[in-house]
């Protein structure tokens, strides 16, 4: 079953096709208009998508050699709605015209199940961290559709967080990978931010829910006040002592998480699991890491494509009513 894949949800226009023998082809166009604001502009990523996706989806046939595939399916959210609509539509369109079934498919999937894309892919269960610019949730993936959330930020995502130290250091937008290739000449060791932990029971709780949840919000604050008070802070020092507390958060809770589950299998995905530092722990790490090519862990295509296949090949379809949907969290 051949299944093309078309993810809007955001900044990249991404086209992926995707077969039994892996993908066939897989464009990610990056916006750049976005630059000049230090953020994404929803309105203009909407004009981007429409501008782009027909040439993408061109493209990708051409790629792949194909003149349709089995099925569509496309980002049905969460995301920029504006943005979303924009490949959501499209895709309904493409199913419609080709006859093909159509799949509307949650982008946090996507992340969470992209370590299936390459080899050596993790067996269910498996403990998947999604760290992206907009979510940050340590989830057990116990098979297709059937996620348990063991714990999440209750504050900013890690992608955020690093997209607003960036800011606040006076880089470009996206941070993360501004700060991470800036890490790389400073000590982590340089300067002590704080790594925000669950409270011990019986003091007043932020930790509600689950006690593998994160808090990064602290994090950012306290960089903000080294900066404000300290005359001619060194760049490389800052960027390596925040990622290092970012690490040290994530894979304290990755560590818990195992404890907790007895699962050592361990999976990465979404932006920040580009991150070298983060890469870099869990690779030291005693578990079996599934760590995606970097191109997989930004947003893209072919991670839509795989959920949509997956779902497709267990006789999922969705109807043409469906609607996109700004906000959906994945898991219980
Ligand atoms: O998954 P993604 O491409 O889009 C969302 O679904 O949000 O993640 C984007 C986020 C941005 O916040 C960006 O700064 C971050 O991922 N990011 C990184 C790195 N590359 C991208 N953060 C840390 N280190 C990186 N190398
Ligand atoms: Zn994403």
């Amino acid at each position: 079953m051949i299944i093309m894949g078309i993810e809007t949800s955001c900044d990249e226009t991404a086209v992926s096709i995707i077969g039994s023998d892996g993908i066939a082809a897989d464009l990610i166009w990056t916006q750049s208009v976005h630059q000049a604001f230090g953020g994404v502009v929803p309105e203009l990523a909407s004009r981007a998508h429409i501008e782009k996706v027909v040439a993408c989806t061109q493209k990708a046939l051409q790629e792949a050699g194909l003149e349709r595939p089995d099925g569509v399916a496309a980002t049905a959210g969460p995301g920029l709605i504006g943005a979303v609509l924009v490949g959501f539509c499209f895709g309904k369109s493409l199913s419609i015209g080709w006859g093909v079934p159509f799949v509307g498919v949650n982008h946090l999937e996507g992340h969470l199940l992209s370590p299936l894309l390459d080899s050596p892919r993790p067996e269910f269960p498996f403990l998947s961290l999604v760290v992206s610019g907009g979510h940050t949730t340590l989830y057990l993936a116990e098979g297709v559709g059937s996620y348990r959330v063991l714990g999440q930020t209750v504050d900013d995502a890690a992608g955020e967080a690093y997209d607003k130290v960036a800011r606040m250091m006076g880089l470009g937008y996206p941070g993360g990978p501004l700060i991470d290739a800036l890490a790389q000449d400073g000590d982590p060791q340089a300067i002590s931010f704080p790594r925000p932990r669950p409270p011990k029971p019986g003091r007043a709780r932020i930790f509600e829910r689950y006690p593998l949840d994160m808090s990064f919000s602290g994090l950012k604050t306290a960089v903000r006040n080294y900066l404000q008070k300290t005359q001619g802070w060194n760049p490389s020092d800052v960027a390596a002592s925040f990622q290092a507390a970012v690490v040290d958060v994530l894979m304290d809770r990755v560590h818990k998480a195992v404890r907790e589950t007895g699962v050592q299998s361990v999976a990465i995905g979404g932006g920040v699991a580009a991150n070298s530092g983060l890469r870099r722990a869990l690779q030291d790490s005693p578990y079996t890491v599934f760590i995606p090519p970097k191109r997989r862990c930004t947003d893209n295509a072919a991670m839509i494509a795989n959920v949509g296949r997956l779902r497709m090949l267990n006789g999922q379809r969705d109807s043409l009513d469906m609607a996109v949907r700004a906000n959906w969290p994945v898991g219980v």
